[in-house]
């Protein structure tokens, strides 16, 4: 029976993970460990909380006390490693709360798994999940690949460049069972409304500006969540140990297109007239350091274990806008305090306007 440690698991990406994981495997136990930042919110698993597979824990990754006796009391047999903190604009003006958690963190886990099975590593993975932004920015032409080599260029990257080195070099030095896995931007219902595209929604539903960095030119390769959780669970089961894989959706767009995709999205679902949101966007300063472009060359998880993402971007988008415009509770409810403190720091010109 597996007992798996997911980390992270009330976020965006690890509440899909561990809903999949929960709901496909009833003879696994999943154990998620979470602190419940700004970024957390239980709320994301109400329709699993109660199913017997599944146990939350709310604590630090970077409290080695507690992750060893979990992995002891729980006898974890592997770790699918999500928690982080993960927004870029946050790690430009607070970096030492990335390497907190992003490296050190990362550190807690991995020694405990290695002390906790090292009299035989047969049998277990330690997966880290990780950030196509680690290669750094493209210009115009070609795809990160899983050789490409490491060049991040925002605090946030380098503590997920850190991170994904100290889990190779536990495999290489103690021999840990290790996968990773680099995936590019996700979207999807869940997601915290500081990201770009459910802080359009958002803002276009409550008829806010919609700030875009610079020109707007910068491109993003976008990823439906589901099919991120799926290669996650692809990558678990089928992949070989030691290994990488480059996760994305062959889906590249300037922030100024998919802003202007948004907006004819939701002036169709809102009733609106057309071009009525479209008004509301606004460029604004652009980001310190902002990386041009990043799109993911997914051939070998493709190839080699047979996944794809089953959604193109318009059809996702106008799914995750329905998620948006259903959920008010859920909105309101994670747009607390912090939030609304980080936002008015972060968009100073928006809020003179
Ligand atoms: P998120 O910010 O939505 O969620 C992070 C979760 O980690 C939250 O539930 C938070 O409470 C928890 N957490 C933070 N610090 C913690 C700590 N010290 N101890 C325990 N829990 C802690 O992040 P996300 O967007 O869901 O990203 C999840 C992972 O996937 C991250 O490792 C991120 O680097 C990676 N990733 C994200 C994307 C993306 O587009 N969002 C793309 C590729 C990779
Ligand atoms: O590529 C994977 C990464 O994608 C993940 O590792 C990160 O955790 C995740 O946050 C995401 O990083 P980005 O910086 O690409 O995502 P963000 O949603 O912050 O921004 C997407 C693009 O939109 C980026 O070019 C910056 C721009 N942007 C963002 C915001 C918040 C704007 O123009 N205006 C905004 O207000």
């Amino acid at each position: 029976m597996r007992r798996i440690l997911i980390t992270g698991g009330a976020g965006f990406i690890g509440s899909h993970v561990v809903r999949l994981f929960v709901k496909k495997y009833l003879d696994f136990k999943i154990i998620n460990l979470d602190v419940l930042t700004y970024a957390g919110n239980l709320e994301n698993l109400q329709d699993i909380e109660g199913m017997d597979n599944y146990k939350f824990i709310k604590g630090d990754i970077c409290d080695e006390q507690l992750v060893n006796r979990i992995f002891k009391e729980e006898e974890i047999t592997d770790v699918i490693h999500l928690a982080a903190e993960s927004h870029v604009d946050r790690s430009i003006k607070n970096p030492m709360r990335f390497v907190k958690t992003n490296i050190f963190g990362t550190v807690a886990l991995l020694n405990a798994a290695v002390s906790t099975w090292k009299d035989n590593f047969e049998n277990h993975t330690f997966y880290h999940i990780s950030t196509d932004e680690v290669y750094g920015s493209l210009t115009d032409e070609g795809y990160f690949l899983e050789t490409t080599p490491y060049d991040p260029k925002s605090p946030y990257s380098a503590s997920k460049a850190s991170s994904d080195h100290f889990v190779r070099a536990y495999a290489n030095t103690y021999k840990l069972p290790i996968k990773l896995s680099n995936c590019s931007n996700n979207y999807g219902p869940n997601q915290f409304p500081e990201k770009l595209l459910p802080l359009m929604i958002n803002n276009i539903k409550n008829n806010k500006p919609l700030p875009i960095y610079g020109k707007g030119e910068n491109i993003r390769d976008w990823l439906y969540v589901v099919d991120h959780a799926k290669a996650i669970d692809y990558v678990f089961h089928k992949g070989i140990l030691g290994e990488t894989y480059n996760i994305g959706g062959f889906n590249e767009w300037r922030n100024i297109d998919i802003a202007h995709l948004v907006c004819k999205i939701m002036d169709k679902k809102l009733d609106r007239k057309k071009g009525g949101s479209a008004k509301l966007i606004t460029f604004v300063e652009d980001r310190a350091g902002h990386d041009f472009r990043y799109a993911i060359d997914s051939s070998k998880i493709m190839n080699k274990l047979g996944w794809k993402p089953s959604l193109q971007l318009e059809e996702g988008l106008s799914r995750t806008v329905d998620w948006y415009l259903e959920n008010t509770g859920w909105l309101t409810n994670v747009i607390s305090g912090d939030y609304k403190s980080y936002y008015s720091k972060q968009y100073i010109s928006l809020q003179r306007n």
